[in-house]
């Protein structure tokens, strides 16, 4: 296998059209080697020209060991990243990723399994349907899109009958997909997977509000717009290193990660959103103000790690095992 470091070196072996706008990508190890295992919901970090890292679900089949698919939406707002992919990238190109990543984890014990995708967002829970129907697991599936030209899956969806509800705003005079509407018979024991744009995230937050929130699980692509609520106050604290004995103050407009790196000390980050985890770091003391979208509700509650890319301090003072 072609492994750097920690990463791995995977050529391009099929691009082609799944919808307008999305491109589905085919990655192998370029000598056939087995690929690292996967689960669904997985994503791999891939390294684009130009210093750019981004992050793409895989949409395949996990049984399968010798490729990972992945989807990628053109973004009208690109920089760089989709539009790379879309328009330069061909088939035998190289790319170094990580090894697959996985922060919306399917829990194989539930009794059913609702999923929520909007647009791009189909890609993980692709993985995830693809899992359910190997498994025999009860499943079901509401999908919006713009149009059916533009819903990635269309076809491979469709022989799935009932499970598969579409909503095509186009179709509906524009409208988007009624979300109470599709909240409201989520049965006893069945927990809701959702991915997609912010606002069908936030839909899905607000009308899922009724269900405890370990039944409800999110995978963003980008950072939702804060809410003045939600952005809280931003005070300056102080950061202690404890490995290096280093006291750093962390003004009110600067995040953790900055102070660091203008000192110097670099941290491994990618999205620098509070989205992938990369910049993951072990709390020792003190009490943390999350401001990310990946750590769950329990790894919040427990205090004992922050990604210092968003997220601040509710205490004075936080000490960080760096
Ligand atoms: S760099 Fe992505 S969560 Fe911090």
């Amino acid at each position: 296998m072609s492994n750097q470091k920690d990463g791995l070196v995977l050529q391009v072996s099929d691009v082609r059209a799944e919808a307008g706008g999305v491109l589905l990508l085919e990655l192998r190890d370029p000598q056939g080697a087995p690929l690292p295992a996967f689960e669904p919901g997985a994503h791999l970090e891939i390294r684009l020209p130009g210093g750019l890292v981004r992050h793409y679900s895989i949409s395949n089949d996990c049984r399968e060991r010798d490729r990972y698919v992945i989807g990628v939406g053109l973004s009208p707002a690109s920089r760089g990243g989709s539009a790379f992919v879309h328009r330069s990238l061909r088939c035998g190109d190289r790319l170094e990723t990580s090894a697959p990543r996985n922060h919306f984890r399917l829990d194989p014990g539930l009794d059913s399994y609702l999923f929520v995708a909007g647009g791009i967002g189909i890609t993980p829970i692709m993985s995830m349907v693809q899992w359910c129907v190997a498994h025999q697991r009860p499943w079901r599936l509401v999908y919006a899109a713009r149009s059916p030209q533009r819903a990635a899956f269309y076809d491979t969806l469709g022989p799935h009958g009932a499970a598969v509800r579409f909503h095509f705003d186009a179709l509906c005079g524009g409208a988007a997909l009624d979300v109470r509407e599709a909240l409201a018979d989520v049965r006893e024991g069945e927990h809701v997977y959702c991915c997609g744009p912010s606002a069908l995230m936030d839909a899905v937050r607000t009308q899922g509000a009724h269900l405890p929130p370990e039944r409800l699980h999110f995978e963003y692509f980008s950072a939702p717009a804060p809410s003045v609520e939600a952005a809280g106050p931003a005070g300056a604290f102080e950061v202690e290193l404890r490995r290096r004995g280093l006291r750093l103050q962390v003004p009110p407009d600067k995040s953790i990660l900055d102070v660091l790196e203008a000192h110097g000390i670099g941290v491994p980050c990618s999205c620098r959103e509070g989205l992938c985890r990369t910049c993951e770091t072990t709390v020792l003391e003190g009490e943390v103000d999350h401001h990310d979208y990946v750590l769950s509700q329990e790894e919040r509650d427990a205090g004992r790690s922050m990604v210092i890319c968003v997220s601040r301090a509710r205490s004075p003072r936080l000490v960080l095992d760096l």
